[in-house]
């Protein structure tokens, strides 16, 4: 093994062609980590704000972008018990991700779920550690509960909508465009809602009787927070993991006491190692057997090499995507 590797850079904070191919030293795994020889990284929407100097990366992660890899373990650092050499693995990190060799905490990684490829199991952690995290945990989203997430196309959407569907809530979606909508249908969605033509509000309301639903997620904020609480039910619970739209607005807090709503909301990457080790023996117990079964899968849009990492944002920034976007080394 050489020391070196092929990783991505931002080369200054700005539009995808800040993304450049180089040379770095092959990081070296510390105690309770694993390095993995990288064969593919899933493209996120938190990369494109960290790409344009809004979302740094937290204290000790590494300045590359990607907080999701696939491949094989390449080393073991101090203490790793559970893991061998040569075994496949997916895994969550907080950075590092687009390159060929990346540093893993132990207890965020996972396995290749059954007949799985590097390709499809890199697209897993990010939207699956995410959705759980708040739709379970945070939004306690029960079976028989009613639950619609904004950006239903998106790699959080589509990983949202299966999941609150086989775990078996009634599931409403939004989304840009008649076969965004479509797609979403596929997944489970009972109704999705294009709101360049229609009102969110109006459909849910109607849909539901009046009642609205129990668990919102939303990613786009802004002119969403007071509609998203116009339709929220009595205990029913808001989650915000973004805002694509923005993060404020003015509320009458009224109609949140007396239907006694939650408003919360999180963000994973800055969670400590224990935080997100919990999420995955979670997701390990209840979301891998229904990967193993394929009855939730990521749902794959297109691949890129990783020196095209610049052309994968800008295709993730067009917002013509259906699921994940995925870069791929040729490694491992
Ligand atoms: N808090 C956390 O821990 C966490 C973790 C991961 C991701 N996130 C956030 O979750 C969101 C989805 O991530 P992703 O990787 O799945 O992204 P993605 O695939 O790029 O999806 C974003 C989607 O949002 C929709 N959208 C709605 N309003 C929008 C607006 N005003 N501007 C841009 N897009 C808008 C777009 O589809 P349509 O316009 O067709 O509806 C777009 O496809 C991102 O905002 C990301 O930052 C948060």
């Amino acid at each position: 093994m050489t020391d070196n590797m092929t990783a991505i850079e931002i080369a200054g904070y700005g539009g995808p062609d800040v993304l450049k191919p180089v040379r770095r030293p092959i990081p070296r795994p510390g105690p309770g980590e694993v390095l993995i020889e990288v064969a593919a990284a899933g493209v996120n929407r938190p990369d494109v704000l960290q790409r344009q100097g809004g979302y740094k990366p937290p204290p000790g992660a590494s300045d590359i972008p990607g907080l999701e890899v696939a491949g094989r373990i390449a080393g073991l650092g101090e203490g790793v018990g559970d893991w061998r050499p040569g075994a496949p693995v997916t895994a969550l990190v907080a950075g590092g991700g687009y390159a060929e060799f990346c540093v893993a905490p132990a207890p965020q990684c996972l396995p290749f779920p059954q007949g799985y490829d590097a390709v499809r199991a890199a697209a897993i952690p990010e939207t699956f550690f995410t959705v759980w995290t708040n739709v379970f945990e945070r939004g306690r989203l029960a079976a028989g509960e009613s639950f619609l997430v904004h950006g239903g196309s998106s790699g959080i959407g589509t990983t949202a909508i299966q999941l609150a569907h086989a775990f078996g809530a009634r599931v409403f979606t939004t989304a840009g465009t008649p076969e965004k909508c479509a797609a979403c249908r596929s997944l489970g969605a009972e109704r999705a809602i294009d709101h360049r033509r229609e009102d969110f509000v109006a459909v849910v309301q109607e849909a539901t009787g009046g009642k609205g639903v129990d668990v919102i997620l939303d990613m786009v904020g802004g002119s969403y927070i007071n509609r998203n609480l116009t339709i929220l039910a009595l205990e029913g619970r808001l989650v915000q993991i973004a805002f694509l739209e923005g993060s404020k607005a003015e509320i009458d807090f009224g109609p949140l006491m007396m239907r006694r709503q939650t408003i919360t909301g999180s963000t994973l990457r800055p969670r400590s190692v224990a935080e997100k080790g919990a999420i995955a023996r979670a997701l390990k117990e209840k979301v891998w057997p229904l990967l193993d079964a394929g009855k939730v899968a990521p749902v794959m849009f297109k691949t890129f090499p990783l020196a095209e990492a610049a052309e994968a944002h800008r295709l993730m920034e067009s917002s013509r995507h259906i699921g994940k976007i995925v870069l791929t080394t040729g490694r491992a």
